[in-house]
């Protein structure tokens, strides 16, 4: 049951519009490879039978070949990614978890994730650890044991583990989406290092903030340098938490206000990343723990409201719905882009390359053939003159054996008579 909803969400899924496209191109660039296979044949065989094509040009061709080779492997690995970060116990990987609607990265009070975690889809049902430079694959069956795991590896926190996660148990994965967890901000002094080894390919960022307190310097000061990086990040905020407003209903919709205010100047007036009306698309009010707990109970056929951890449960659960809602619309959209746009316009390029040289080739070959048939031409021509050469030799021919048949028959007859 749970399984079916899966795929009906999935189907209305914005994510769709990543994944048609994503089918879309590697079919073109399938196609596009088997046109040039086909075109390599001929060209060679023009190389070594006709020697219309060169040595240089076939070697160019082939060129082509291993290009469109190359952009189809990336094609197919092509994926969206996100990245959370935020202050420590923020809730970051808590977030993680409900969007995948499973615990599935470690999270707990204090430091908890002390390197970069990378979760992707896996085939085949699988699920393993992989640490940075190591091709070796870790089983992992449970998330205690990934939690064992990743506190073993003596890791450096701006190192990354990628965790695979069989791409059926959720619909995010299946879709191509990969999740960035990051330790918390305020613990490292190479946030530069991390932007340039794990963030410049996300297609979108979320701030997971702490609705009891507020933004912090430090995480201010990441996303200035992101976005110094990055022409116009994509950049959600979540305030995390917000069950703890539920203690103190007076002061809920004023504590609301406020950090929405900051939140949007964070975005509109500090960054430059967004304008009023879509930053204030951006900002949401949830609490991960919740959502994953509701989503838990709702995998186990129960009502949702049974992972409610405070009064205003459905709010904040429609809230972080909301806020995946966007986020989906705006990873798809940006991750076509940045992906497709590029390896698009590449293919345009190399496919003219190749029309311009296929055009010159015939244009070679138009002339071999004229010159050809000319040639044949020209035999005809003496064909044509030597035949009429014969009938005259065989006329005269004809009338000398004629003739000599009748001097022959006059001798005879003559003789005879004698
Ligand atoms: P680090 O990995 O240490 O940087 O922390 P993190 O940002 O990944 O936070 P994590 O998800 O580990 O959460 C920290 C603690 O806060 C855990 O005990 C969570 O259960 C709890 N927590 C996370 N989100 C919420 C929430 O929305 N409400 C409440 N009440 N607790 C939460
Ligand atoms: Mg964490």
């Amino acid at each position: 049951n749970v399984e079916s909803r899966l795929y009906q969400s999935n189907d209305k899924s914005p994510l769709q519009i990543f994944v048609r496209a994503k089918k879309k191109i590697n079919d073109i660039y399938g196609e596009i490879e088997e046109y040039v296979h086909e075109t390599t044949t001929f060209i060679n065989a023009l190389h070594t039978e006709a020697e219309i094509v060169d040595k240089a040009e076939r070697e160019l061709f082939e060129s082509y070949v291993y290009k469109v080779a190359a952009i189809r492997e990336v094609l197919q690995r092509d994926h969206m990614k996100v990245a959370f970060f935020g202050r420590t116990s923020n809730g970051k990987s808590s977030v993680i978890n409900a969007m995948l609607r499973e615990k599935i990265l470690p999270s707990g009070i204090g430091h908890t994730t002390n390197c970069f975690c990378q979760v992707e889809g896996s085939n085949g049902g699988e699920a393993y650890l992989m640490t940075e430079g190591s091709e070796e694959k870790l089983n992992v069956v449970n998330i205690k044991q990934l939690a064992n795991a990743l506190c073993q590896e003596k890791l450096c926190e701006s190192s990354l583990v990628r965790i695979f996660w069989p791409r059926e148990r959720c619909s995010l994965l299946r879709d191509d989406v990969v999740f960035v967890d990051s330790p918390g901000v305020d613990v490292s002094a190479n946030l530069d290092d991390w932007i340039d080894n794990h963030c410049l390919n996300a297609d979108v960022f979320v701030l997971v903030l702490n609705a009891e307190s507020t933004m912090t310097r430090a995480e201010k000061q990441f996303f200035h340098t992101v976005s110094q990086k990055l022409s116009k990040p994509n950049i959600f905020i979540l305030n995390n938490r917000w069950d703890a407003s539920a203690n103190e209903p007076e002061c809920q919709e004023s504590v609301k206000s406020q950090h929405t205010e900051r939140c949007i100047d964070f975005l509109t007036k500090e960054l430059k990343v967004s304008n009023e009306k879509e930053a204030a698309e951006r900002v949401f009010f949830v609490s991960a723990r919740e959502t994953l707990q509701a989503r838990i109970e709702e995998a186990k056929g129960n009502p949702p409201h049974m992972g409610a951890i405070a009064e205003g449960f459905q709010i904040r659960y429609f809230e972080f719905q909301d806020f995946e809602r966007k986020f989906e619309e705006c990873i798809s959209q940006s991750a076509v882009k940045t992906k497709f746009q590029q390896h698009s316009s590449r293919g345009k390029s190399v496919s003219g390359d190749m029309k311009s040289m296929l055009d010159n080739i015939f244009e070679r070959i138009t002339i071999f053939r004229n010159l050809k048939q000319d040639q044949k031409n020209l035999l005809t021509e003496r064909i044509q003159g030597t035949e009429t050469q014969m009938m005259q030799v065989t006329r005269e021919m004809k009338m000398k054996i004629h003739n000599m048949v009748e001097e022959v028959e006059e001798k005879v007859s003559k003789a005879l008579n004698e």
